[in-house]
Parts: structure tokens; sequence; C-alpha cells
């Protein structure tokens, strides 16, 4: 058999941990599907004192990452530490430099860096793998880079935070308000601290942006993404995208459209009959329309650290097997620059929901509002003040719910502003793409 890999790991917490004892684990599997063992011979981590549950006892540890990724003993640098930042920029680039192979879980690092580093392991003609970033244990990275290298992709769509799905799990299940979900998320672990990235849809867009490289041959580049959160989203919008057949989820969807790459992240409406409406919980999906295949979607766990450890060790078989391909894909120089969708000119339905003042002539000025801007309806939900809850009637108004056919966002915004000039609604409208599927 030939040589073993010699892999050296920066970082050994949730991932790095899981990561060695499954490794330990697999050995002679692996051994068996890579033609040649892989064995960890040295590790990084900022204690060298800590009890991490792992056996390191054989590897040589040391206590700065960039000297391990530098070090002559190992030939694969995997990192685990997280963060766009140094020491992880600094010891990925210096793997690279001196011609080993590198695997991250990093989605911070890529969305930021990720076309100069491709760019670097392009010219050391080695491998910058990166599974675990995006959706932890889905294999989407392979799925689009490899398995539809041949399909042309139209648009990919994906639930790829699992906070903010369990969140709008619980409010729509539980009819709870967003806050109080998050307090639980929070508690349960499944969210930070300071939630912002998450619930903001900032770790979406990182994920995103990498997702449409691959799909559509684009420079990675998060600025190019809009973003929209989910903390405005109600419990009344939840009740009535399931009266009207619609699950609401966070999603990061990139597309192709005549007028170039369209890259967003926001709350959509989805069909309930859809498979992404069916995920739940923690769980990530990513549905993929490519000519021939549409739609195909894959399921699984976005987090955790034997689910992020199995992508990582996926790639780490691929070094040892010798595979390479380019990270992107394609070599970078064929990448191309994208802009950010103008909003604007989005085209989709709508869900609007408004609080109608209880006056006559209301809806009627609402709809005259409507078909000057000719957007259309597919449906409307008028609830007198007698038949709504009282929660939803509110200072003499009531709501309102409409689903337009497909129209521009620039027609809707136009049509509310109006509303809102004719002074037939209090508070300001809630507006909710609907995605196609
Ligand atoms: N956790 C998940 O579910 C998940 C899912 C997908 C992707 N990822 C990605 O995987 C990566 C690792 O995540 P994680 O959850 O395993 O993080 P983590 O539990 O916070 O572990 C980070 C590790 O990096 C080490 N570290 C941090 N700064 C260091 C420095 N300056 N020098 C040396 N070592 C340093 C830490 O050392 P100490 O232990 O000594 O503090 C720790 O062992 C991140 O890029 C993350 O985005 C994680």
């Amino acid at each position: 058999m030939a040589q073993a890999l010699r892999v050296g790991v920066a970082g050994l917490g949730t991932v790095g941990a899981a990561l060695i004892a499954q490794i330990a684990r697999q050995r002679e599997a692996l051994a068996a599907r890579c033609g040649r063992g892989i064995e960890i011979v040295a590790v990084c981590a900022r204690s060298k004192g800590k009890d991490r549950g792992i056996d390191l006892k054989k590897m040589k540890w040391f206590d700065d990452p960039v000297a391990l990724a530098k070090s002559d003993g190992i030939d694969l640098f995997v990192e685990l530490m997280g963060g766009s930042g140094n020491p992880a920029k600094a010891a990925v680039e210096a793997a690279l430099s001196s011609g080993k192979a590198v695997v991250t879980a990093n989605k911070a690092l890529l969305a930021k860096h990720g076309v100069a580093l491709a760019a670097l392991a392009e010219k050391e003609g080695v491998a910058l793998n990166y599974e675990a970033a995006v959706a932890a244990a889905i294999p989407i990275v392979r799925t689009l880079r490899e398995g539809l290298a041949g399909n042309a992709v139209q648009r990919i769509y994906g639930i790829l935070n699992g906070t903010c799905n369990y969140i709008l799990t619980r409010m729509e299940q539980e009819k709870l308000a967003f806050a109080d979900c998050l307090k639980d998320a929070q508690r349960l672990g499944y969210a930070e601290a300071d939630p912002t990235f998450d619930v903001e849809g900032h770790d979406t867009a990182q994920k995103l942006s990498i997702l449409a490289s691959l799909a559509f041959g684009t420079k990675v580049d998060e600025s190019a993404i809009y973003v929209e959160g989910i903390s405005s989203i109600a419990p009344a919008d939840l009740a009535a995208a399931d009266e009207l057949g619609y699950r609401v989820k966070l999603l990061g969807v990139a597309v192709k459209t005549p007028k170039g790459i369209e890259q967003r992240v926001h709350p959509t409406m989805v069909r309930k009959d859809s498979a992404i409406a069916q995920v739940m919980n923690v769980t990530n999906a990513v549905t993929i329309d490519a000519e021939g295949i549409n739609p195909l979607t894959l399921i699984g766990p976005g987090a955790g650290g034997m689910a992020t450890a199995s992508s990582v060790l996926s790639d780490i078989a691929d070094v040892a097997r010798g595979l390479r391909v380019p990270p992107f894909g394609r070599p970078t120089a064929r990448l191309t620059s994208v802009r950010k969708a103008p909003m604007q000119r989005h085209e989709g339905g709508y869900y609007i929901r408004l609080q109608a003042r209880d006056k006559p002539g209301s809806a009627a000025r609402i709809a005259t509002r409507l078909a000057e801007q000719r957007i259309s309806l597919e449906s409307i939900v008028q609830r007198h003040p007698k038949e709504a809850p009282d929660s939803v009637v509110k200072g003499g108004s009531v709501p309102v719910i409409l689903i337009t056919y497909a129209t521009t966002e620039d027609a809707v915004r136009k049509a509310l502003a109006a509303v809102g000039r004719d002074r037939v609604i209090s508070g300001r409208p809630q507006v909710i793409r609907i995605e196609k599927n």
C-alpha cells in the first residue's frame, strides 16, 4: 500500500475533535477506500492542556497554526479554527504556498478570500477542498462541482441556516413570537448570544456566495447578495401562509435571469407540498434546478461536530486518492464578476399583509392602487372584525392578506407607497416574496 497521507489539523473544537475521533473509528475502511492510510500526525489549538475527549498522544503539538501549515512533516493541512482573518487565512496561504493540499470548513474565509485562495491553490497545483463549509453534512459542493459538471444550472436555493429554520418551525407549529423562539434557540445552543449574523441572513449569504460560484461560475462575492433576515416575521404571517398553502422559510436563492445572476437571501413563501417546505427545525436543504434533472433536493444536517467532520473527512479522502478539481469547478481565470441585482427588478409573486382601516372604501382603494401598477391578485383574504381573532384587530383595523401573481418588486413598492399615502392602512405592510417551486 502507498505511504499514508500525513495530516496536520489546526482547530480541535467541535469539528476538529469529532474529525479525529472519526478517523480513529474509520481507519481501516478509509485505508481500503483510498488505497492508503490517513494519519493525523500533528495538531494545533489555543490551549494545549484542554481535555478534548480524544487521544492526541501520538500527534505532534504546535502552538502556531502557521508553523504547522508550513511543516515538512505533513502533506495536507486541515483548517478548523474558523474566522475570515488570521490565523486561518495566513495558515491556509502558508500551506498552499508550500505546496500542501488544504481542507477547510470555513465559509467565512471562503466567502471573503475564496477566489484568491483558489488562485493560489491552482498556481501551486494543490487541492483546496471545503465540502463542510456549506450545509455541513450535505454533499452539495461535490454535487455542483462534479455531479452536475455537465448540467446547466438555472436556479439553486436552500435552507442554509439551522437557527433560522428552527425559529420559523417553532413559530409556525406553536404560534410563538420570534423573540420567544430565539430565546429558546439560544438556551438550546442553536443560536449565538449575538444572533444577528444568523437571523439577519448573513450566514446564509456567505454560504450562498459559495454555492452561486459553483453553480454559475461567478466570483464568490458576498457583497453582491441582497440580504434580509427573519426578525420581522410575525406568527400572523405563518398562520396566513398555512391557510393559503404555503410555509415561510429563510432561503438563499441564486438564479439565472436575462439580466444576470440574481443572488438574494430573504424570508420566502414556498408551497407546502414542495420538498423544501418539509424541512423543519435545524435541518438544512438545497434544491437545484438544472437542465434535465430539476428539481433535485438534498436534505441533511447543516451543523454539528460529526455531521461536519463527515464532510471534512470526505475531502481528506479525495486528497488521499490524489483527486484534484478546481476549487470552484473551473479555473479562477474563467470565473466572472457578478453585480448586485437591483431588487426593484425582481419578478415573482408576493404575499402582502396589510392592516386595513375598518371603514368603507378601504379595500376598494387598495385594489385600485394595485391595479394601477398592473398587479393581479391570485387570492385575497379579508376578515370582518367580528371574524378576526382579537389579536389581529388592532385599533379599528383588520388584516387583509393578498397573494399576487408574478409582478415586479418595483410595482409592489409603488402600489404600497400609494396605499400608505391614501391613509387606508395602519402600520407598515408586511411583504414576503414567493418562490415558485
Ligand atoms: N460546528 C459546526 O457545526 C460547524 C458546521 C459547519 C462548519 N463549521 C466550521 O468549522 C470551523 C470550526 O468550527 P467549530 O465549531 O469546530 O469551532 P470551535 O468549536 O470554536 O473550535 C475552534 C478551534 O480552533 C482553535 N483555535 C481558535 N483560534 C485559534 C488560534 N488562534 N490558534 C490556534 N487554534 C485556534 C480553538 O482552540 P481551543 O480549543 O484551544 O480554544 C478550537 O480548538 C469553523 O470554520 C466553522 O464555521 C462548523
